[in-house]
Parts: C-alpha cells; sequence; structure tokens
C-alpha cells in the first residue's frame, strides 16, 4: 500500500513535469517549453524562431523573425525529444546551413549551433535575434548601437545624432578572447548570448577580431552572435560546427556565467560536434612578456583556432580538434614568436614559447608596441564612435618629444583628414649620428602607410601593405596586420639642437576620414 501510493505520486509528479518541460507542435510550429520561464516557437517551414516569451512577456520582435543571417529559407525543420533534451534541427534547402536548438528542462536558455559547409553569400555567418526595444532599450555598451533618431552618414551603418554624436553597431563589438558574454536589457529582463570553451573555434581572424554584438532601432532590439564576416577580416573562412553558443533569458543584472556545459551535445548526434574524448591540448611556459601586458598564446589551423591567456609564466590551452597548429605569442597584441605544435586526441603536448623581442635603447618613444591603439590620444574612445564624433578630442598636431605623454599624441592620421602630427627634439652633439626610426601600426585603410621626414631628410615610401578590403577606424576596428616599419636614418639628417620628425600618410582615397589612413601602435627614435 505504502509502496504503491509512493511509486503513484512519482508518476503524478513527472506528468507534471513533462507536461510543462517539452515540445508540441501545430502544422505550421513548434513550441517548446523549457520549464525554466522560456516558452519559444519555431517555424516549421523556414526554421525561423517566431516567439520568445519569458515569464509570460514576449520579447520577440514584431517585424522580421530571429533567425541565422536573415532566415535560412525553406528548410526540412524536424523536432525531437533526445535523451531528455528538446532538439529542433532546421537544415536549409537553399543555404548550405544547419542549424540546431536546443532545449534543456528548468532553463531559460536555447542552446545553438550552426553547421556551415561552406560561406554564405554575401560573405557572413551570424545568428540574428530581433528583439523587441520597447522591453529591451539598452545595447551591448549602452548606446554606442543606438541609432534611433539618428542619420546614416557614412555607408548604410554609420549615423550621426543631432548633438554631433555618432553610432554604428560596430561600435558594440568586443575582442573575441573577452567576448564570452554579451547582453541587451530592459526593465524586466536581459537577453544574453553566450560564447562559452571553444565556441569560436570555426571563426575567423584569431582572438583579437571584433564583430556586431548589438543594434538599437526604433522597432527592434538586434542581439547578434557574429561567427564570422568580412569586418577586418585577416584570415580565411572556416567551415564545420559553429559554437556551440547559446541565447538566456534572465532577471536584469544578473549576467550568466560564461562557463555553460555543452558538454551533452554529444549525445544528440550534432554534424561536426568533436566531444573532449577527442581533442587534445598543449601546455608549457609562455616567457618573456613583461608583467602590465597580457600574455597571449594563440593556435590556428585552417580548421580551427584557440587561444588563452598564460599566467605567471605558464599556459594550458583549451581542449583542440587533433591537427598541426601554427602557434603564436603575443605581448598584449604584439606579435613576439611564432612556432608550430600538433594536437592528438587524449594527449597532452608541451611546448614551451618565449617572446624574441628586442628592445634597443631609444632617444624617445611614444606609446608602447603593445598592438593597441589605447594608450594614444582619441584611444580611449575610438572603438565606440566615430573619428569625426564631438566628443573626439583634436587630430593632427605638433608635439615636443621632451613633455610628450602618449595620450597627447594622436592614434592616427589620414592622407586627406587628420593632419599630420611631428615631434621635435633636441640633439646633442654625441647624438648626431646615424638613427633608426620605428613606427607601429595596428590596421591600415586603403593602403595608408607612414610617410617620415626628419628636417629636411626624406623616408623612402615603404610601400602599400597587404590590403584589407573594409572600413576600419571609423567603424571603430583597430586591428588588423600590426605592420611595423623602420627606416635607417643617416647622421646627415640630424643637427645638434632641435630637429623636427613629420609623420604623414603615403595614399590616397577619398577626400573624407575615408581617405588612406592607418593606426599608430607606437613610434621611437632608437639611440
Ligand atoms: C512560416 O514561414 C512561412 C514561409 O516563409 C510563412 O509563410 C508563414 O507565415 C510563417 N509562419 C509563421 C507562424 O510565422
Ligand atoms: C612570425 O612569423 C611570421 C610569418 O612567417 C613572420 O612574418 C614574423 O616575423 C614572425 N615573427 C616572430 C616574432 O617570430
Amino acid at each position: 500500500m505504502h509502496l504503491f501510493s509512493g511509486a503513484a505520486a512519482l508518476l503524478a509528479l513527472s506528468q507534471r513535469a513533462n507536461a510543462a518541460f517539452g515540445l508540441t507542435s501545430t502544422s505550421s510550429r513548434y513550441i517548446v517549453d523549457t520549464d525554466g520561464g522560456l516558452v519559444f516557437e519555431v517555424n516549421r517551414s523556414n526554421g525561423d524562431i517566431t516567439s520568445l516569451k519569458y515569464n509570460g512577456v514576449e520579447y520577440q520582435g514584431t517585424g522580421k523573425a530571429s533567425a541565422i543571417n536573415s532566415g535560412l529559407g525553406t528548410s526540412s525543420v524536424t523536432g525531437e525529444t533526445v535523451n531528455g533534451y528538446v532538439k529542433i534541427t532546421v537544415k536549409s534547402n537553399s543555404l548550405p546551413v544547419t542549424q540546431y536548438f536546443v532545449a534543456k528542462p528548468k532553463e531559460a536558455i536555447i542552446y545553438m549551433a550552426t553547421y556551415n559547409s561552406k560561406e554564405v553569400d554575401p560573405g557572413e555567418l551570424r545568428w540574428l535575434a530581433r528583439l523587441r526595444t520597447s522591453e529591451l532599450p539598452t545595447g551591448v555598451h549602452g548606446n554606442v548601437g543606438d541609432t534611433r533618431g539618428c542619420t546614416a552618414f557614412e555607408g548604410k551603418d554609420t549615423f550621426k545624432c543631432s548633438n554631433g554624436e555618432t553610432r554604428c553597431k560596430m561600435y558594440t563589438s568586443d575582442r573575441f578572447i573577452d567576448d564570452k558574454v554579451h547582453c541587451v536589457s530592459g526593465s524586466k529582463a536581459q537577453v544574453c548570448m553566450i560564447m562559452p570553451g571553444t565556441a569560436y573555434e570555426t571563426s575567423a581572424s584569431g582572438p583579437f577580431m571584433r564583430d556586431i554584438n548589438s543594434q538599437t532601432g526604433d522597432s527592434d532590439q538586434e542581439l547578434y552572435w557574429y561567427m564570422n564576416s568580412g569586418h577586418v577580416r585577416t584570415e580565411p573562412w572556416r567551415f564545420g560546427l559553429q559554437g556551440p553558443y547559446a541565447m538566456a533569458f534572465t532577471s536584469p543584472n544578473n549576467k550568466p556565467s560564461e562557463d555553460l556545459d555543452m558538454s551533452f551535445f554529444g549525445s544528440l548526434s550534432i554534424q561536426g560536434y568533436v566531444a573532449a574524448s577527442g581533442r587534445g591540448s598543449v601546455t608549457g611556459s609562455a616567457t618573456g612578456v613583461p608583467s602590465q601586458f597580457e600574455t597571449v598564446v594563440h593556435w590556428f589551423n585552417k580548421d580551427a583556432q584557440y587561444w588563452t591567456k598564460a599566467s605567471n609564466g605558464k599556459y594550458t590551452s583549451p581542449l583542440m580538434k587533433p591537427g598541426a597548429y601554427s602557434m603564436r605569442l603575443y605581448k598584449q597584441e604584439f606579435l613576439v614568436a611564432n612556432d608550430t605544435v600538433t594536437v592528438a586526441a587524449g594527449q597532452t603536448a608541451t611546448k614551451d614559447i618565449a617572446s624574441k623581442e628586442q628592445n634597443k635603447p631609444v632617444i624617445w618613444r611614444i606609446g608602447e608596441f603593445d598592438g593597441q591603439p589605447f594608450d594614444l590620444k582619441n584611444g580611449d574612445k575610438i572603438e565606440r564612435m566615430h573619428p569625426s564624433d564631438t566628443r573626439m578630442g583634436s587630430w593632427g598636431g605638433s608635439f615636443a618629444a621632451e613633455s610628450l605623454k602618449a595620450k597627447d599624441f594622436p592614434m592616427a592620421l589620414w592622407s586627406k583628414q587628420g593632419g599630420t602630427a611631428s615631434v621635435t627634439f633636441t640633439l646633442t652633439q654625441d647624438q648626431v649620428k646615424g638613427h633608426v626610426i620605428r613606427v607601429g601600426t595596428t590596421l591600415s585603410f586603403k593602403g595608408g602607410r607612414p610617410s617620415v621626414k626628419i628636417n629636411s631628410w626624406t623616408g623612402n615610401d615603404p610601400g602599400a601593405p597587404v590590403l584589407i578590403d573594409s572600413r576600419g577606424i571609423t567603424r571603430g576596428a583597430y586591428r588588423g596586420w600590426g605592420d611595423v616599419y623602420t627606416w635607417d636614418v643617416p647622421s646627415s639628417a640630424f643637427k645638434v639642437g632641435s630637429n623636427t620628425l613629420t609623420l604623414g600618410v603615403y595614399g590616397s582615397g577619398d577626400a573624407t576620414w575615408l581617405s588612406a589612413n592607418y593606426i599608430l601602435d607606437a613610434l621611437e627614435l632608437q639611440d
């Protein structure tokens, strides 16, 4: 009798749970109740997400659906319950893409992964949730991508507002190495993209790539995860399984953890998913980077990419797919060593790597060779606004090396805008001899590269760097090839007393902020 009623109670409990968590369908829709406060609907003809209700409030926008790119078009859409998870598979008829939506009981999370066998025209792959601005008005990095009331003035994506401030969805981006959770929010909820573990392994352009995270318009708050794009791309695209990643609903000010366990994807027959048991890793020392800079280790081949930050001179890689990899060491973002390593499943390879950077004594140096322009003037703003924004400090100018602080020297130069920058410095008789000028850049646009002139001596044109065919600084990007230029300046160029270095730009382009330009990392006159 006791046994019987215990079993009956258990049965009743499990029926209640089943009634709440699970998949139901109509002829046109799959409806998923996560039993964690989130109920979402998927269109059975194209895999669009057409409803996202969290705690009874509809967050899905009223215009277009949430989907990969602008939708996968007519697709084969299947819904099933596998090992206690709801799994919806959307295989596009026209695009080389299969999208997975997965739900786990009691969580307000849509787990996702995107398999692509080729790049999708026009060269970008992204998850785009079109949410309601009325419910979620705050974008990633606040209003930097909020175009409401503002007018496009460069391309179709960069806006000027009546107060002279600028907005662009690119200004919401963060470095992939740091971008593990980003959210849009409102008074009742926030919605976050989570890219845990090795979610970026099939993306492109390395740890310092940045891409669009949100854009706030009158009706839609767009929340993105860009897997790849042509936005200052420095590597070929990779194909295979992108992610897994997730979109989570939480209460406001309750940012979800970046440590989201995705290992259950191993039991769901997801195309291209490689479980931990099929992976290996690399460990060792990473030394020689001064402690005020991050020590970053990066691995890549044509199929996968990984990175980690070393601490106390030691590193351990994430779990990587087997293969032969190029390996790089960065001082912050400045390349200081290369190597190669081979990873085998179930094994840990050992590889020590040390900085090869040689610091020469200098007469003066402006900025740090760290692959970033943030220590220079306007470097604190450039990721989040246009160089013409009224909040920006002036560009160009004349400076005296002896009293100069890096934060007073402009972080970029344009051939037709923003002027030249000159540095005066004093030499003694002993210092009138040959010197090397070294100029580090982080990104170039339309072939822009430094021109140097010392007094009446002019350095050779180093020639245009490899073109990255993408707007850069005007959309908040600073990271490209990181070209470093040096000139051997003869002693005859210098004189006792005051000397002037004039820094300018070779290259042309439009007579606007889109003329040839480059972003400075640092410059120095070596002793
Ligand atoms: C699902 O997609 C089809 C094809 O685009 C469309 O005709 C239909 O209206 C959509 N259904 C819903 C519920 O959005
Ligand atoms: C790393 O390798 C690249 C490509 O071969 C080369 O251009 C660069 O000078 C190397 N850098 C260092 C610091 O070893």
